[in-house]
């Protein structure tokens, strides 16, 4: 098999933390006299929680100094925690467990590439991390997708060539990143946002690895 490393993103691959973020950072926006919307929200997609402050404060017209967004940062995060810490394996997304499954199955390894901190809390309240042979988080890495870093470590970890990993990407940004690390890209979502990817797939539901794999390009290119 070509493929023998499949790297998962985590928020909008594995599982819809989108909705926990938006509510913290609209508590936030709120607490600091403003709306943000589910439109303005969508800017947050796979980027880092200091760059989201920075986006947020650009909303509502704010400027605060480098030591007030730091607390800024963190009462968000304390907020996100709090939802995050009540979820369980029934908010695993459709497929993405029988997916896993299957790519373990097919004798793949398997590892995470998140810019979330919170990554593995994430994976243990979903009861996922035991599929993860490398897992790579936001404290991981220096330098956010579209910047390689997040998969290469992955790969490196492991000592897989990049061009025997697959990424699965829901952001633009992440299929950028794995394009620049040499591996295949799947986007998974909508085909508008993630046209630059090797395949795009609306979600994990239905869809086998083995199947997937034989529809890559021969390289990754
Ligand atoms: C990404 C999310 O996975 O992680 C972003 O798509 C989020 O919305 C980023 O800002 C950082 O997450 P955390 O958990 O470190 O604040
Ligand atoms: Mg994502």
């Amino acid at each position: 098999m070509k493929i023998a490393l499949a790297i998962f993103d985590l928020d909008g691959v594995i599982v819809d933390t989108a909705k926990y973020h938006y509510q913290a950072w609209k508590r936030l926006a709120a607490e600091l006299g403003f709306d943000f919307s589910e439109t303005h929200n969508e800017r947050l997609k796979g980027v880092s929680r200091m760059r989201s402050l920075e986006i947020l404060l650009e909303v509502g017209g704010m400027h605060k100094t480098p030591a007030e967004m730091e607390q800024l940062a963190d009462k968000k995060n304390r907020w996100y925690v709090e939802y995050i810490s009540a979820m369980d394996e029934s908010e695993i997304l459709p497929g993405a467990l029988e997916f896993l499954q299957e790519a373990k199955a097919a004798g793949a390894k398997i590892a995470l590439g998140s810019a979330s901190k919170n990554a593995h809390l994430i994976l243990d309240r979903l009861n996922l991390t035991r599929f993860f042979d490398f897992i790579v988080d936001g404290t991981l890495v220096s330098k956010a997708k579209p910047d390689p870093e997040v998969f290469s470590l992955a790969a490196e970890k492991l000592k897989i060539a990049p061009a025997r990993c697959v990424v699965f990407e829901d952001a633009a940004a992440g299929i950028e990143a794995a394009k620049r690390a040499g591996m295949f890209a799947v986007g998974v979502g909508d085909e508008h946002v993630l046209h630059e990817a090797h395949l795009i797939i609306p979600g994990l539901e239905g869809v086998s690895f083995r199947q997937l794999c034989g529809k890559l390009p021969e390289q990754p290119t």
